[in-house]
């Protein structure tokens, strides 16, 4: 008890601090998100998330090439293809937008990790994560055929691990199946064990163009006011399923779920700092009113303490810039 004991102890200089620093955030924790887009010669920068573009496959391998020199080592890829239509068959077409940017860009990155994310919400004209009956309902277990068929063109284009987003159940045993099954039993599934249907998903929606054309995701996304229990019993499906690695999306509303599936499953744990999350900090940033590198750092490092061991996060660049500053 004070006066015997006394905290400050540990904070008395920059050097004490730095001794007693238990949270070290490193740019090999970071994946950074990438749009691309069918057309030729487009950088289109998304309103909402300044800084971030939309990058036509003539222009996504300098955007790889900065990242990777910047210390980058891992990239999610998502597409926007030229044609929608109700099967979504953009995302599963040898040539599809993902497909041509992932062989050209393992081509170009032999040690790059490139991730793709599965879903079928950027392709279908509905936007839906997944096909839709006459009647207006996501179906289920016709869209893991599909979901399954868009992982093994992603592997095959030279994807090191799929990240299914569309939560449908029984997808990650559908891909896992379908990936063993095609040879390629070495590529991972990063699975988006925990995933909300969140308001913070906004911004997202404008940069891949992913936005549902009636309804919502409430159906197969989870409610943001469910649960722990649930959010566990997500995560242990997709692992008994075969999962690798567990995302929980968004992050900073749900740092109690990073800690508990941290406490609770032996894969790795990834944060998505999503789309909302980043618009929100560069908004006030903007303005002046907040200090972006300091509030960028601080958030990192919460998402590290509350237990990511990864991080997906369009500041991705900022932050390996900042760190290297620092060295
Ligand atoms: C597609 C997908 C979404 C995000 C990642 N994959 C949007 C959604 O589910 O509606 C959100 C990412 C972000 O907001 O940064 N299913
Ligand atoms: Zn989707």
């Amino acid at each position: 008890m004070f006066p015997q004991s006394r905290m400050r102890r540990l904070r008395r200089n920059s050097s004490i601090r730095a001794l007693n620093t238990e949270i070290r955030l490193h740019t090999d924790d970071l994946i950074y998100p990438l749009f691309v887009i069918e057309g030729e010669n487009i950088k289109n920068e998304i309103p909402s998330m300044p800084n971030i573009y939309q990058y036509s496959l003539d222009n996504l391998l300098s955007a790889v090439e900065e990242a990777v020199s910047l210390g980058i080592k891992a990239v999610i890829f998502f597409g926007l293809p030229a044609h929608k239509d109700e099967i979504g068959s953009q995302a599963y077409d040898e040539n599809g937008i993902i497909q041509q940017a992932v062989r050209l860009v393992r081509q170009q990155f032999s040690e790059l990790v490139i991730l793709t994310d599965v879903c079928l919400c950027e392709y279908t004209s509905h936007g839906h994560c997944g096909l839709v009956s006459g009647e207006g309902k996501i179906l289920n277990d016709s869209t893991l055929t599909l979901l399954a068929k868009t992982a093994v063109s992603h592997a095959k284009a030279g994807a090191d691990i799929v990240a299914p987003s569309d939560f449908m159940d029984g997808r990650v045993a559908a891909i896992r199946t379908a990936l063993d099954e095609n040879g390629y039993s070495d590529v991972a599934v990063m699975s988006y064990a925990v995933k909300y249907a969140s308001a913070y998903y906004g911004p997202f929606r404008e940069a891949a163009g992913s936005a549902p054309q009636f309804g919502d995701r409430k159906t197969y996304q989870m409610d943001p006011a469910s649960g722990i229990r649930q959010a566990m019993k997500e995560a242990e499906l997709d692992v008994l399923e075969g999962a690798d690695y567990l995302i929980v999306k968004p992050a900073l509303a749900y740092l109690d779920v990073i800690a508990k599936a941290r406490e609770s499953f032996q894969e790795p744990i990834v944060a998505y700092n999503v789309s909302g999350e980043y618009a929100m900090v560069k908004a006030a940033a903007l303005n002046g009113w907040i200090d972006e590198k300091k509030v960028v750092l601080e958030t990192m490092i919460g998402l590290k303490r509350a237990g990511s061991d990864m991080i997906m996060t369009y500041h991705a660049l900022d932050i390996a810039r900042w760190l290297k500053e620092e060295q």
